[in-house]
């Protein structure tokens, strides 16, 4: 949205809401500007996003980067610093930062304590609003090179982040079978098999306590790990297998590298150089009954994790009930609450 007289510095402001997205094939370790040591692959959200509103207006000071930073209605100082260090390193994308102000407000649709990753979600509504007003000034179209180059952007704040710029089923790394994949940016895959078009993901908020150890320090930990080369050439290898397994419609299969890939990232911190553990025993105790349900009942469900104790509950639609039931009655000791998730088409655009 642009004022009326389009010759002087003028008010800009637009607006983005993008998903949370989990992870099927994990990203774990990275190297230079963020670039990731594997591919992953990963499942894009739609209940759990983050909405972000830029305005851009005259610039009142002679600050490098002009910002203001507001989270759910209040200043949160660690954040808009980190936003500013965002923009500072990325300055050349964002040329009008030499005349405009910034103000970002942004919002979750997800409790703010549900110790959800929210990097994914908050990183790619802002690189969206930034590309955005950069797009606005020098009128360029919308079109598939906008979210190219959003993911990009999105991946230099939080690596996850360059997937959520897309819905369905997408990937960042490189894979032979899929054209123009590439490290920088993550890839939409298509094709995807009807038996996963409507997967569901209930999320159990198991622990809402702020993670002990951050997933920079994580990934970081991978860089002098013992097992790291192997986990890099399994991880491609898997990426290049869920592909395969998405578009021929394997469930079991599915099933089989979600849950691997949970247990094989966790394995990965517990076995670091400094070493930790995020799951907690609501954690154990939810992955334990949710096999035997499976095991007794033939009924396709499994589970994830992200870097964090909350378990993702991966299911089909047609299942719901059967799924749900069964949550709330035999898993409700190990959950403080609940997110009722599925798989989503990708950020929207929020004004005209
Ligand atoms: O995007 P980051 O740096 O927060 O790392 C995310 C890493 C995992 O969530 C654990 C895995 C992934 O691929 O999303």
């Amino acid at each position: 949205m642009k004022d009326m007289q389009t010759s002087a510095i003028t008010t800009i402001k637009t607006a983005w809401r993008c998903p949370s997205n989990i992870a099927i094939v994990k990203y774990w370790g990275k190297y230079g500007n963020q670039l990731p040591c594997n591919p992953s692959l990963s499942l894009t959200l739609s209940a759990s996003f983050t909405e972000v509103e830029l305005t851009l207006s005259p610039k009142t000071s002679s600050e490098e980067v002009q910002l203001t930073y507001f989270f759910e209605g209040a200043t949160n100082p660690k954040f808009e610093s980190r936003i500013k260090n965002y923009l500072l390193a990325n300055k050349q994308y964002f040329p009008y930062l030499n005349d405009y102000a910034l103000s970002i407000t942004s919002t979750n649709s997800f409790p703010h304590s549900a110790g959800i990753a929210s990097s994914a979600s908050a990183f790619g509504a802002i690189a969206l609003a930034l590309l955005d007003a950069a797009y606005t000034l020098t009128d360029r179209p919308r079109d598939h090179v906008f979210f190219q180059e959003a993911s990009t952007l999105a991946r230099l704040g939080s690596g996850s982040a360059s997937r959520s710029i897309y819905g369905g089923y997408v990937m960042w790394g490189e894979d032979a079978a899929i054209a123009n994949s590439s490290i920088e940016l993550a890839t939409p895959i298509t094709h995807i098999h009807p038996n996963f078009q409507d997967l569901r993901d209930t999320i159990l908020i198991v622990e809402d306590e702020p993670k002990k150890v951050s997933s920079s320090v994580g990934h970081s930990l991978m860089n002098d790990h013992a097992y790291a080369e192997n986990r890099f050439k399994q991880a491609q290898e898997r990426v290049s297998e869920l592909i395969q397994v998405l578009q021929a419609g394997d469930i079991n299969r599915f099933m089989h590298l979600a849950e691997s890939e949970a247990l094989t990232l966790h394995a990965m911190m517990m076995t670091s150089n400094d070493y930790y553990l995020l799951m907690k025993p609501g954690t154990i105790l939810a992955i334990e009954q949710l096999l035997e349900f499976r095991k007794e009942t033939g009924i396709p469900v499994c589970f994830t994790l992200d870097a964090g104790p909350n378990l993702h509950i991966l299911y089909p639609g047609s299942v719901e009930k059967e799924v749900i039931q069964f949550i709330e009655t035999k898993l409700k000791p190990t959950y403080k609450s609940l997110i009722h998730d599925r798989m989503g088409t990708g950020p929207i655009r929020l004004v005209d």
